[in-house]
């Protein structure tokens, strides 16, 4: 529930902020913040106050993790985080006025504070020991720390290898490459479009991948630093572009096929170890093995990282909702990248990824013979093994069971909104 009314909530406050911010339209602004107050009112229903907080780059609501909301409403993390506020309290009762000031705030417009003491920011914040970590969530905080790393590139320009080098390092310290949790971390943070979240499951995906084919901790390390880099050009790109809900117009179009050659050479102009391998990968990832794609090969054949890094890439993306699009599960997923192998991809490596993943890779949600919902959480050493998420009556299951498998009949894959629950907040559990 409160993944839902979290994202409600954050939605609306990003409505009035923008609604505030554009001046020309008084009633629009006073028609948001009213539905804003109406998504504060649905909050505090219970308790008579909610506390919304940031820890390390993720929402949440009181205590509880808003894993997809995090993702969804990254440019509202980043704005709340550049305005120095870490927590917002919003009592039951909050006012007009307090949510207006709020809203303002948050759209830069203005610096006074909600001053009637119905919002109150930054009073009641968690601190990171506040959270009980547990061993996926190992993960998450070398994620958030890729996220800012890329921020970092796109806000000054210019390119630390060794920052992001320490990322990749985090990543694999903190048990990146494990294939079963890298899959299912990637495939909870995939539900929007942002440039970031998708470099960093890239990564993930492809250092599982590498691990899988038995590469040495140095290869790993390249084969990670190229990942998280690999679409480091798309900063470059207008950001209207990539968000755009339709087709791309034919400016924009040539304006993204420009990613590649952008990513390599800003890649070249920094220093460090592998910067060669990540440029070139990064100016790879979408030729295909045919020799298609853009821009033209150059030589025979594409790195094999380039390669592996365009399987991850386009699982990824096939698994995560676009605009103009929606999400297909990880096994629709494995069927589009199997019909490439040949032609847009390496069958080799095709093959590989397909054994790491299993049929059903992690994060995957299906209904079995007796009527339950599960999430598969882990398919590695040959065996498979979920939680049981929804019971067979339908009754989304607050502490989710572990379950076995390996001898269980499947019904069908569901997507997120058949499921009808919030794989993100299912991580929590366990
Ligand atoms: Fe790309």
């Amino acid at each position: 529930m409160s993944e839902l009314l979290g994202k409600n909530f954050l939605q609306a406050l990003s409505n009035a902020s923008r609604s505030v911010a554009n001046a020309d339209s008084e009633a629009a602004a006073t028609d948001a913040v009213a539905a804003l107050q109406g998504a504060v009112e649905v909050l505090v229903v219970g308790s008579g106050e909610a506390t919304l907080s940031i820890v390390e780059d993720t929402f949440y609501l009181d205590r509880k993790m808003l894993a997809h909301a995090s993702t969804a409403f990254d440019a509202m993390l980043s704005e709340l985080k550049e305005r120095k506020i870490d927590s917002i309290t919003l009592m039951r009762g909050a006012t007009a006025s307090d949510l207006a000031d709020l809203a303002a705030l948050v759209a830069g417009v203005s610096d006074d504070l909600p001053a009637g003491g119905t919002v109150r920011l930054n009073e009641s914040g968690l601190s990171p020991s506040d959270l009980d970590v547990r061993p996926l969530h190992d993960l998450r905080r070398p994620y958030s720390f890729s996220l800012d790393t890329l921020r970092e590139v796109s806000r000054y320009g210019s390119l630390h290898l060794d920052g992001v080098m320490a990322a990749v390092d985090d990543l694999i310290e903190r048990g990146a490459a494990d294939a079963s949790s890298s899959m299912l971390l990637a495939t909870v943070q995939n539900h929007h479009e942002v440039t970031y979240y998708h470099s960093v499951n890239v990564c993930l995906l492809s250092m599982a991948l590498g691990r899988f084919a038995g590469f040495e901790r140095d290869q790993m390390r390249i084969l990670g630093l190229a990942a998280l880099l690999h679409d480091v050009g798309r900063v470059v790109v207008d950001e209207a572009a990539l968000r755009n809900p339709g087709r791309l117009g034919n400016e924009e179009w040539a304006q993204v096929r420009l990613h590649p050659q952008e990513g390599a050479a800003t890649i070249m102009a920094a220093s460090g170890a592998g910067q060669e391998i990540a440029a070139i990968v990064a100016l790879e990832h979408h030729i295909r093995i045919d020799g298609s794609g853009y821009p033209e090969l150059n030589g025979s054949e594409t790195h094999l990282f380039s390669r592996m890094v365009a399987i991850a890439d386009s699982y990824d993306a096939i698994t995560s909702f676009r605009p103009y699009r929606p999400a297909r599960t990880p096994n629709e997923a494995l069927r589009v990248l199997l019909e490439g192998a040949g032609t847009a991809y390496d069958t080799d490596l095709i093959r590989l990824f397909i054994q790491m993943t299993g049929e059903y890779p992690p994060g995957s949600l299906l209904k079995i013979g007796d009527g339950r919902v599960v999430m598969v959480t882990d398919t590695s050493h040959g065996s498979r093994s979920g939680l049981v998420v929804r019971s067979a009556d339908g009754e989304v299951l607050s502490e989710p069971e572990p379950i076995d498998l390996s001898d269980v009949e499947l019904l069908s894959q569901l997507m997120v909104e058949e499921a009808g629950v919030d794989p993100g907040s299912m991580l929590e559990s366990m």
